[in-house]
């Protein structure tokens, strides 16, 4: 720590600069002590933020002047319904790469303080903000709304891009411009809580921003439960946004000296659109913010679009051999291999107890494990830990774990309840049945954590009284258990599911290696999927599989598309031809040659599938020597004249050398450019034709561009 400094109202405060390497955030103590945001964007000299002053209130409160949507509003003990912030002190600290910065609030009649934290994140230009409540009343205070930050902007117009969907048709992308009043993106689901709206957003100052052009600010929050993004437009055309946890049905009685903490905010403003902005977070996310960002992930096989539920132990371990035929590292079991009293052979039954099913599995996991070290290939295991079917020995014998109401009739999704993760009980069965399977079986080397359903029955049994906790509480429930897991198991890959794309955020990704981006894997389908993820996600953390959906694509154009991702696979590799076989195990040891480019590279999203019957992206590595470029033709017809690609991230001084990879067996490249060296200054400013003699069905092409 480099150094520290602590300002107070006994001084004359100057203004707190909260800076990364381009952009800004100036806050200023007003007369009245009201903390002010003055500044948010690029970079400017010092002497211009010690110049600026006035703004808007940085944390609004409600009960006072303010007449908009608040940051925070309470009720305190003797039922005051307001609160008055004035700023008291703040303090930075400063550790390479990261500054913290602590401002401190107070209410000058209540005991409440209200800290606001930012860290910026230097190179990476992202800062996360999050703010603590406390008090010292006598009694509780009631906390109704609780903003992790709010954000004031000035500008002539705002359009904001959302991302919204549901099952098997996740992250859909749509730009709109913000009128007069509120906005909001928001979810109430309580868990699997980005099926329907997705916790990211792009606001693009003055005019829609595009890849390369334009102000826009990208946010996004940390937090695997109800959030909600309010976008305010005033009377005078001001913006406010206030993200964090959704304070629907969640009214949060603060116990006297008890912190309460917002979930942090994300952000990166980018002055040229939205490219850089991805980037910016891609950085971020695989330095600060996803488990072993910066390591390599396995290729696997996975038996659910393959199997489903029925399967035997010997079909399994065919299958372990299909997994080495391809040449992947592991092989996931997927759902069905448990249950006894309550087989599951389908999704009615055995959801809670996590026994081997014997009749499949005599041998048990052991055995299977063991086969698959046999054959040198990694096993790993599915588990949804946090539900119960109502046909399971769990739901018999702890009726008082699950979230159900009383007096009412119990709400099925998928046949299942969800078990209550509030009760320290509940999140010992859920840490021991990870931490149990893991002792037992040591050579289990990755999980996949499924959530099938959001939640209805929303009551505790555990909070008694204190039902408007819930959906707080679930969330931090899920964390201790995400912990402690950690704690013992730090590195285990696992992969985050939600039936599909229902959970992925930043809360979750520090316990995570990867998430399942969603049940469709259709490879026209997985282009906009993986493209609508690619905004917020590194490629490491998105799952793509190469699976037999879209059976009138060719194996190629889903490989190509899986390869963009983070690839395995799903699909009968016995029912592959004998050149499907040879390409495929060509295509995974292609992709193990290229993937730290893929998944530690830097994204360029050169052509988007929104705009053109294709989508064109590339990665390219940190000292720009090698690029990989996916190509993808999403129509067959001929309608569309297909102008010139011009790539970006290269240097403009090196000769690069095309090279078209993971053809199929048998066939040449028919691209004009393969094998041509050119410069990167060629390649950036006149660019490919990468249209050359479509065929008929969807096609696509991946380029390997590698510095002479
Ligand atoms: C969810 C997941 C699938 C699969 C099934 C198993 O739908 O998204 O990938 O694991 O559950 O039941």
């Amino acid at each position: 720590m480099s150094f520290f400094f602590v300002h107070s109202v006994a001084q004359s405060v100057s203004p707190v600069v909260i800076e990364t390497n381009n952009i800004a955030i100036v806050l200023t103590v007003a007369g009245n002590q009201r903390l002010h945001q003055s500044y948010i964007g690029k970079k400017l000299p010092f002497s211009d933020y010690m110049a600026m002053k006035g703004g808007r209130e940085v944390y609004l409160t409600a009960g006072m002047e303010n007449q908009f949507e608040p940051a925070v509003r309470m009720i305190h003990t003797d039922g005051n319904p307001s609160l008055e912030l004035r700023y008291l002190s703040h303090k930075q600290t400063d550790s390479g790469n990261l500054k913290k910065t602590e401002v401190l609030l107070k209410d000058p009649v209540y005991p409440v303080e209200v800290r606001l934290y930012y860290v910026s994140y230097f190179k990476e230009d992202v800062i996360k903000c999050w703010t603590e409540i406390v008090h010292r009343e006598k009694k509780n205070v009631l906390l109704t709304q609780y903003a992790s930050s709010m954000i004031h902007f000035n500008s002539d117009e705002y359009w904001l891009t959302q991302f919204h969907g549901d099952w098997a048709r996740e992250v859909n992308i749509v730009e709109e411009k913000l009128t007069n009043g509120i906005k909001s993106i928001e979810s109430k689901l309580g868990t699997r809580t980005n099926f329907y709206q997705t916790q990211m957003f792009f606001l693009s100052m003055n005019k829609p921003s595009t890849e390369t052009e334009g102000e826009v600010l990208a946010g996004t929050l940390a937090w695997t439960g109800n959030f909600k993004f309010t976008f305010e437009v005033d009377q005078r055309n001001g913006l406010r946004v206030l993200s964090g946890i959704n304070p629907y049905a969640s009214e949060y009685n603060l116990q006297p000296g008890e912190k309460f903490t917002t979930p942090e905010f994300i952000f990166t403003y980018s002055a040229n659109g939205k490219g850089l902005a991805s980037r910016n977070i891609h950085r971020w996310a695989r330095n600060y913010a996803v488990l072993d960002g910066n390591k390599p992930r396995l290729t696997l096989l996975n038996n659910w679009e393959a199997t489903h539920t029925s399967f035997t132990e010997t079909k399994l371990v065919e299958l372990f051999d299909e997994a080495k035929k391809l040449g992947v590292d592991l092989f996931l079991l997927d759902d069905g291999w448990f249950g006894n009293k309550y087989p599951r052979n389908d999704d009615k039954n055995g959801l809670g107890d996590w026994q081997e099913d014997k009749l499949k599995l005599p041998s048990g996991i052991g055995y299977l494990v063991k086969e698959a070290e046999k054959k040198e290939i990694k096993f790993g295991i599915w588990l949804e830990p946090e539900m119960v079917n109502p046909k399971s020995e769990l739901y018999e014998q702890h009726p008082d774990w699950i979230l159900k109401l009383p007096n009412r009739e119990e709400n099925y999704g998928r046949n299942q309840l969800i078990i209550d993760l509030v009760n320290p009980e509940v999140q010992d069965f859920v840490f021991n049945i990870v931490n149990d399977m893991l002792t037992k079986y040591p050579g289990i080397a990755f999980i996949k954590w499924d959530c099938n359903r959001s939640m209805t029955n929303a009551y505790s049994p555990y909070l008694k009284e204190k039902q408007t906790h819930l959906f707080l509480d679930y969330t931090k429930g899920l964390y201790k258990v995400m912990e402690r897991i950690r704690k013992k198991h730090p590195h285990l890959p696992i992969m985050l599911c939600a039936g599909g794309g229902g959970r992925t955020d930043y809360g979750a990704m520090k316990y995570f290696t990867e998430f399942w981006p969603s049940d469709n894997t259709d490879g026209l389908e997985r282009i906009f999927i993986q493209w609508g993820y690619s905004y917020f996600f590194p490629a490491n953390t998105i799952s793509a599989h190469v699976t037999s959906m879209g059976k009138q694509q060719s194996l190629k154009f889903r490989t190509d598309v899986a390869m963009m991702g983070k690839m395995g696979y799903d699909i009968r590799v016995n029912n592959f031809t004998k050149q499907e076989l040879e390409f495929s195990n060509e295509a995974v040891k292609t992709y193990k040659a290229i993937s730290d480019v893929i998944w530690f590279g830097d994204l360029y999203r050169l052509i988007s599938p929104y705009e053109e019957s294709r989508a064109v992206l590339m990665y390219v590595n940190e000292n720009k020597s090698k690029a990989i470029l996916f190509n993808y033709f999403t129509t067959t017809r001929r309608k569309d004249i297909f102008s010139r690609v011009l790539l970006q991230g290269l240097d403009h001084q090196k000769n690069y050398r095309l090279k078209e990879i993971n053809l199929f067996p048998g066939t040449k490249s028919t691209q004009p450019d393969n094998e041509k060296v050119f410069s990167g200054e060629y390649l950036m400013k006149v660019g490919l034709n990468l249209a050359p003699g479509r065929a008929n069905a969807l096609s696509s092409t991946v380029f390997e561009i590698t510095a002479d």
